[in-house]
C-alpha cells in the first residue's frame, strides 16, 4: 500500500508534497520521491528509507508550483532508490499506488516498440504506456481513457505531461484517490491525512473518472463529459484520518481483509489453474515439509499443516522458531522448509532460515514486508499482499498467510492429481467469493460475547483438528490485547487434566466447523457446560444440532475446507477486539509487545 500526493497552486509545491508524504507515513513505506516542475523541466528526487532522507537531497530554496510525490511500500522489485517513484519515460512522469497484473505483457510490447526500462516495477510500465499512447493520440484525456482499457489490476495514478505545464491528471481503479479542494490550489492524495494541513475539503474520485487539476478542478467521465461532484468536508484530526475513521488500526486492518484476500490470491488465480503455480516452488521435489514461525505465524503454519496433509498428502511438521533453532533437525534434500513471518525480521525465524541453509535445505518464505531479511535470504519468497500492518496484533497478515498456505495445499493437491480439475475450479471460485463472506462477518455484532468475557480473568478456546489450530490464534488475539489469561486446548484433551479448572462462569469459546468430528467436539462442550462453563460457539451452519447448550453463538457460512479457516478467523479476531475495547485496553500497542521481535 503506497501513498501518492500531488499539488498545483500558488504555494511552494515541494513543501506541500513533503508535508503530504509525512502524513502518509503511517501507511508504511521503504522509499519516497517527488517530481516537480521548475521553469522548463521536471525534476525528480528520490531516496530510500525515511522521508528525511528525501528532504536532505532537496536543494535549499528550490521552488515550484506543481508536483507529485510518492511513498513506496514495495510490491514489485526491491525497496531501493531506483525502484522508488516517481517514474519517468518520455514526456510522462507518474506516481502509482496499486498492482498492475498484466505489466509483464505490456512491458514486452513497449520494449518491442523501442522503450527501455530502468526498474523492476510494474509502475514504470504505466509511464511508458502513456508516452506511447500520447505519441499516437496527442490528446491527454483520450490517452488516459485508452490507458484504463489496457491496464489490468489496481491503480491510483498521479500523472504529469511535459506538454501541459501546470496540470496534474489523476485516475484510479480499486486503489483510493481523493481530490483536495483549496483556494486557487488543488491536491491529489491517497488519503485525507495528506491534505489536512491545507484543506479539509475533498472529493472522492470514482473508478470511472479522470481528474484534471491546476488552480481549478475538472472531473471527466469515461466519455470525457465534465461531471459535477459535491465536495466533502472532513471533520476530525490527523489521527482520526490515519485510521480512516476507525477507532483503532486493528479494526481498520480487520476491515481491510476482503481487499487483502483479493490482492493475495490474484497473482495465483488471475488465469485460473494456469497461474496457480506461478511463483511457487517445484513442490514435486519434496516429500516432507517443515513449517516454522512465531506467534500467529506459527498458528498459520498449523492451518497449513492441516490442509497440506489432508489435500496434498505430504507430511508437515510445524515448529515454533525459538524451539526449532536449537533442536536436532531431521531433514534432507527432499524436505522443504517454509518460514512464515509478517515482518520478515523476527530473529528466531531468521536464525532457523540460516541454520537450515547451512544444511543445504531449500527454503520458502511467506512474508509481508518486501525486501525484508527473510525475503532476501530465502531461496524463494511468496509475499502476502496485506499492506503495512500497524497494529501489533496481527489480523490481515495472518489471514493472508493462511490464504497462501491454502493455495499451496490446492496447488500441490491439483498437481499430484489428488484434486480433480473440476474440484480445483470450484475451489478457485470459492476464493473469489471469500471477500464478501468476510465482509459480512466483520459486520456481525460481537458485543454480547465480549460483555460476557471482558470482566473475566481467564478463558478457554477449544476445537479439534483445524478448529484447534484456529482456537490457538483466537486465544492469542484475546490475551495479547485484553490481557485476559487465555488457553487454547484440543477439545478431546480437556478431560486429561485441564477440565479441573472449569467452574461456574468459566468462559469457553468452542469452534466447530468440521462436520466429520463435530459430534465429538459437541460432547466435549457439553462436558464443560455441565461443570458451569459459559459457552460461546463458533459453528458452521452445515453442522446439524440445536446447540441448546450454547450461551452465545456465531453461525458462519459453510464453505469448503480451503477457505473455511479464513472465514472462521473473523469472529475470533473481533471477539478479541471487542473484549479489549470494552476493557479500555491500548489495542494497537499492547503492553510489553513489539510489532516485530528482532531480538532472541
Ligand atoms: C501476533 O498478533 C503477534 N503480533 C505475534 O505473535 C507475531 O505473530 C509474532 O511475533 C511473529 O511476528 P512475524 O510474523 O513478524 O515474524
Amino acid at each position: 500500500m503506497c501513498g501518492i500526493v500531488g499539488y498545483s497552486g500558488n504555494k511552494n509545491a515541494i513543501n506541500v508534497l513533503l508535508d503530504g508524504l509525512k502524513a502518509l507515513e503511517y501507511r508504511g513505506y521503504d522509499s519516497a520521491g517527488i517530481a516537480y516542475r521548475t521553469c522548463n523541466r521536471i525534476e525528480i528526487i528520490k531516496a530510500s528509507g525515511k522521508i528525511v532522507n528525501l528532504e536532505k537531497k532537496l536543494k535549499k530554496n528550490t521552488n515550484s508550483n506543481m508536483g507529485i510525490g510518492h511513498t513506496r511500500w514495495a510490491t514489485h522489485g526491491k525497496p531501493n532508490e531506483t525502484n522508488s517513484h516517481p517514474h519517468r519515460i518520455g514526456k510522462f512522469t507518474i506516481v502509482h499506488n496499486g498492482i498492475i497484473e498484466n505489466y509483464e505483457s505490456l512491458k514486452k510490447l513497449l520494449i518491442q516498440n523501442g522503450y527501455k526500462f530502468k526498474t523492476e516495477t510494474d509502475s514504470e510500465v504505466i509511464a511508458g504506456l502513456l508516452d506511447k499512447l500520447y505519441s499516437e493520440k496527442n490528446d491527454i484525456l483520450k490517452v488516459i481513457v485508452e490507458l484504463k482499457k489496457l491496464l489490468i489490476g489496481s491503480y491510483a495514478l498521479g500523472i504529469i505531461c511535459d506538454d501541459i505545464p501546470d496540470k496534474i491528471y489523476a485516475v484510479r481503479k480499486d486503489s483510493p484517490l481523493i481530490i483536495g479542494i483549496g483556494d486557487n490550489e488543488n491536491f491529489i492524495a491517497s488519503d485525507v491525512p495528506a491534505i489536512l494541513k491545507y484543506t479539509n475539503k475533498y472529493m472522492i474520485l470514482d473508478d470511472s473518472e479522470i481528474a484534471e487539476i491546476n488552480d481549478k478542478v475538472n472531473i471527466y467521465n469515461d466519455k470525457l463529459d465534465i461531471v459535477f461532484k459535491e465536495a466533502i468536508t472532513f471533520e476530525g484530526n490527523l489521527e482520526v484520518a490515519e485510521k480512516n475513521g476507525y477507532e483503532h488500526f486493528m479494526l481498520k486492518e480487520i476491515h481491510e481483509q476482503p481487499e487483502v484476500i483479493k490482492n493475495t490470491v490474484s497473482p495465483f488465480l488471475k488465469n485460473g489453474l494456469e497461474s496457480l503455480n506461478d511463483n511457487m516452488p517445484d513442490f514435486g521435489k519434496y516429500n516432507k515439509i517443515d513449517i516454522i514461525g512465531c506467534g500467529s505465524a506459527y498458528h498459520a503454519g498449523l492451518i497449513g499443516k492441516s490442509l497440506i496433509e489432508k489435500y496434498a498428502d505430504i507430511p508437515v511438521n510445524v515448529y515454533v522458531a525459538s524451539e526449532y533453532r536449537y533442536k536436532k533437525i531431521f531433514t534432507d534434500e527432499q524436505t522443504l522448509v517454509i518460514l512464515i513471518s509478517q515482518s520478515g525480521e523476527t530473529a528466531d525465524t531468521l536464525a532457523c532460515l540460516r541454520k537450515v541453509h547451512e544444511m543445504g535445505i531449500n527454503t520458502l518464505a511467506i512474508v509481508n514486508v518486501v525486501g525484508s531479511s527473510l525475503a532476501r535470504e530465502a531461496d524463494k519468497t511468496i509475499y502476502t499482499k496485506a499492506g503495512p500492518e500497524i497494529s501489533v496484533a496481527t489480523t490481515k497478515a495472518y489471514l493472508a498467510q493462511i490464504t497462501i498456505l491454502s493455495l499451496i495445499a490446492l496447488a500441490i493437491g491439483y498437481n499430484k492429481k489428488l484434486i480433480s480439475e473440476k474440484k480445483a475450479l470450484e475451489i478457485i471460485d470459492s476464493y473469489e467469493k471469500l471477500p464478501s463472506i468476510i465482509e459480512k462477518l466483520t459486520c456481525y455484532d460481537y458485543k454480547n460475547i465480549a460483555k460476557a468475557l471482558y470482566k473475566k480473568n481467564n478463558c478457554f478456546y477449544i476445537g479439534r483438528g483445524i478448529d484447534y489450530a484456529l482456537s490457538m490464534e483466537g486465544s492469542l488475539k484475546l490475551k495479547e490485547i485484553s490481557y485476559i489469561t487465555s488457553v487454547a486446548y484440543p477439545a478431546g484433551e480437556l478431560k486429561h487434566g485441564t477440565i479441573s479448572l472449569i467452574e461456574d462462569g468459566t468462559n469457553v469459546i468452542a469452534i466447530v466447523t468440521d462436520k466429520n468430528i463435530a459430534d465429538k467436539t459437541i460432547s466435549n462442550i457439553k462436558e464443560v457446560k455441565s461443570r458451569g462453563a459459559v459457552i460461546t460457539l463458533i459453528v458452521a451452519d452445515k453442522i446439524d444440532d440445536d446447540f441448546d447448550f450454547a450461551d452465545y453463538k456465531v453461525v458462519t457460512p459453510s464453505v469448503n475446507d480451503f477457505i473455511s479457516p479464513m472465514v472462521n478467523a473473523i469472529p475470533l479476531q473481533l471477539i478479541g477486539y471487542m473484549t479489549a475495547k470494552l476493557k479500555g485496553c491500548d489495542i494497537d500497542k499492547p503492553k510489553n509487545l513489539a510489532k516485530s521481535v528482532t531480538v532472541e
